[in-house]
C-alpha cells in the first residue's frame, strides 16, 4: 500500500504547498479537513498506508472563541506528527505549553537558532534562515517536550516530545524563503515516519488503470475529450484499462482553434485501443448562438448543446459509467476541503444525474504537473501535453457579441497568428495565455490608398501561476508589431490591433 502523509488545513495560506513537498519527495500526500477524526484517518488507511499528519498554519489564534481545534485523540495515535505555526501553536497549547497572544511577531525571512540539531531539525546548522509569520509566541513547553530551537522573539521556535513522534516548528518550511525547508520535510516524512519514498508515476498508472478495471468491470463508459491534458489524460489512461467499452467524444463545436479537430482526430483515432468518435455539432452550435450577445447566455447555451450531443452518443452505446478530468486542485477549494463540484469546462454538468451516469475520475489526486508528467509517459504528443489553458465554450467567449461562422472564423486566424509568433518568440512557456479577441466595433483606417471602416483586434497576453490574479505581459514591442502586422494583412476584415494593458483585478483574463 502506498504511504501517505495528510496534512490537515487550518486555512493556511501555504497549506498547497506543503502537499506539494512532500509529493515532491515521492511521498502521496492529501489536503483533509482540520476536523478529521481517528475514524477518518482510519478510513484512509483502506486507501493509503498513513504514516504522519501534518498540522498547517493558519490565520487565527489559539485563544479566539472559534479557532479551529485538533480532534483531542489525535495528539495519541502513533503516527509522525508535525505543526507547522498555527498547527505549532496548537500543539503547544493543547499540550499543556504557553502560548502568548499578541506579542511581538515576526514576519518574513528571520534568523533562527538551532539548539539542538536533531530530529526534524538534524543536519541544519547553528544559524538557520527561516521564514516566519506569526504574532502569536511558544512561550514555554511542558517537560515532555524538548526545545530544539529559538529566535530573538520566539522562545519556542521548534519542538520534539520526548517519547511520541509529535513535533512542531514556528516557521514555514514549505515557502522557498526558508533555505532548508525540504531538509526538515525529509526528515520528518523519512525519519519520523518512515515513509519508504516510492510513490512515482510508474505506480500511478498501474494502480489507476486496476481501479478503473475494478469499477467500470465489463460495463460501457464515455467521456467528453475536450482536447486539453486532464481529458485527454483520463481518456488515455481509461482507455488501456477498458480498451472498447471506452467512447471518447470529441465535439467539433466551430469553436475550435485552428487545426484542433484535426490534431484530436490524428492524436485519438486508431489509438489507445479505445472508440474515438468525433460529432460534428458546427451547425447545432451556431444556431444555438444566433443573435446571442450576452456572456453568459452563451456560455449556457453552449453548455446545452455540448449536453445535447453527448447524451446521444450516452444513450447510443448505453453508458454507464462517466469518466472525467477533474484533478486535484479542482476539488479542494479554500477553507472547504473535498469540495466536489465537476468542471463546468467538461460541460457535462446536469449530465450525470440525468442519464444515471455513474463518475470515475482516473486524475482526482494528482496536480497539474503531475498530469504532465503522467500524460508523457503514455505518449500523448507535446501538443496537448504542453498545451496553455483554453476555455470550453471555446472562441465563442472571444468573440464580443454575436457568434457566426464568420466571426469565428476571423477569431481563429487572428488566434492563430498570436500563437504562432508567440511560439516563434520563444516566449510561450513563461506565459499563462495569449490570444485574441474580435471586437464587435469598426473604426477608419487606411490600406492600400484606400478608406477602410472594419473590424478591431484586441491582444490579451498574460503572465499568471493559477489564473486566479495575472499580469498583462511586457511583451517586446517587435514581437507585437510583428503580430498586429500580421493579422492586418493577412485578415482583410480588420484593420486595427490593440494591446490590452490591465491587470486581473480589475480585469478578468478572457472579456466575457
Ligand atoms: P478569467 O477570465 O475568469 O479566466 O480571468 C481565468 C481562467 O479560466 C479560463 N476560463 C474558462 N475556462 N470555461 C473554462 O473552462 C469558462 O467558461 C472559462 N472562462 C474563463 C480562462 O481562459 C483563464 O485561463
Amino acid at each position: 500500500m502506498t504511504d501517505c502523509i495528510l496534512v490537515l488545513d487550518f486555512g493556511g495560506q501555504y497549506c498547497h504547498l506543503i502537499a506539494r513537498r512532500i509529493r515532491e519527495l515521492n511521498v502521496y500526500s492529501e489536503i483533509v479537513s482540520p476536523k478529521t477524526t481517528p475514524e477518518d484517518i482510519e478510513e484512509c488507511g483502506k486507501k493509503y498506508k498513513v504514516r504522519g499528519l501534518i498540522i498547517s498554519g493558519g490565520p487565527q489564534s489559539v485563544y479566539d472563541k472559534d479557532s479551529l481545534k485538533l480532534d483531542k485523540r489525535i495528539l495519541d495515535l502513533d503516527l509522525g506528527i508535525l505543526g507547522l505555526c498555527y498547527g505549532h501553536q496548537l500543539i503547544a497549547y493543547m499540550e499543556g505549553g504557553l502560548v502568548r497572544a499578541g506579542e511581538q511577531g515576526e514576519y518574513g525571512i528571520t534568523k533562527a537558532f538551532i539548539d539542538k540539531p536533531v530530529g526534524i531539525l538534524a543536519g541544519l546548522s547553528k544559524e538557520e534562515d527561516v521564514w516566519m509569520s506569526h504574532s502569536d509566541t511558544v512561550k514555554e513547553m511542558p517537560s515532555t517536550y524538548e526545545i530544539l530551537a529559538h529566535t530573538d522573539n520566539t522562545p519556542v521556535a521548534a519542538f520534539q516530545h520526548r517519547e511520541k513522534k509529535i513535533h512542531g516548528v514556528q516557521w514555514h518550511p514549505e515557502v522557498v524563503h526558508t533555505r532548508h525547508g525540504r531538509k526538515i520535510f525529509e526528515n520528518f516524512v523519512r525519519d519520523v515516519c518512515k515513509c519508504a519514498g516510492n510513490w512515482v508515476m510508474e505506480d500511478f498508472i498501474e494502480s489507476s488503470i486496476e481501479k478503473i478495471k475494478k469499477k467500470v468491470g465489463k460495463k460501457k463508459a464515455i467521456i467528453a475529450l475536450s482536447g486539453g491534458i486532464d481529458s485527454s489524460t483520463a481518456a488515455v489512461l481509461a482507455g488501456k484499462a477498458i480498451g472498447k467499452n471506452l467512447t471518447a467524444v470529441f465535439v467539433d463545436t466551430g469553436l475550435m482553434r485552428k487545426n484542433e479537430p484535426a490534431l484530436i482526430e490524428e492524436t485519438f483515432s486508431g489509438k489507445f485501443d479505445l472508440d474515438f468518435r468525433m460529432v460534428d455539432a458546427r451547425e447545432r452550435f451556431f444556431s444555438a448562438l444566433r443573435c446571442i450577445e450576452d456572456p453568459e447566455e452563451k456560455r449556457k447555451r453552449i453548455g446545452e448543446a455540448f449536453i445535447r450531443v453527448f447524451e446521444g452518443v450516452a444513450r447510443e452505446i448505453n453508458a454507464e459509467f462517466l469518466i472525467q478530468g477533474t484533478i486535484y486542485p479542482d476539488r479542494i477549494e479554500s477553507g472547504s476541503q473535498h469540495a466536489f463540484t465537476i468542471k463546468s469546462h467538461h460541460n457535462v454538468g446536469g449530465l450525470p444525474a440525468k442519464l444515471g451516469l455513474r463518475i470515475v475520475e482516473p486524475l482526482e489526486d494528482l496536480y497539474k504537473d503531475e498530469v504532465r508528467v503522467v500524460a508523457r509517459k503514455l505518449d500523448l504528443p507535446p501538443e496537448i501535453v504542453d498545451r496553455h489553458p483554453f476555455p470550453g465554450p471555446g472562441l465563442a467567449i472571444r468573440i464580443i457579441g454575436e457568434v457566426t461562422p464568420e466571426s469565428a472564423r476571423i477569431i481563429r486566424e487572428a488566434d492563430s497568428i498570436v500563437k504562432e509568433e508567440i511560439r516563434e518568440s520563444g516566449l510561450a512557456p513563461g506565459l499563462w495565455q495569449f490570444f485574441a479577441i474580435l471586437l464587435p466595433i469598426k473604426t477608419v483606417g487606411v490600406q492600400g490608398d484606400a478608406r477602410t471602416y472594419r473590424n478591431t483586434i484586441a491582444l490579451r497576453i498574460v503572465e499568471s501561476v493559477d489564473g486566479m490574479t495575472a499580469n498583462f505581459a511586457r511583451i517586446p514591442y517587435d514581437v507585437l508589431e510583428r503580430i498586429s502586422t500580421r493579422i492586418t494583412n493577412e485578415i482583410p476584415e480588420v484593420n486595427r490591433v490593440v494591446y490590452d494593458l490591465t491587470h486581473k483585478p480589475p480585469g478578468t483574463i478572457e472579456w466575457e
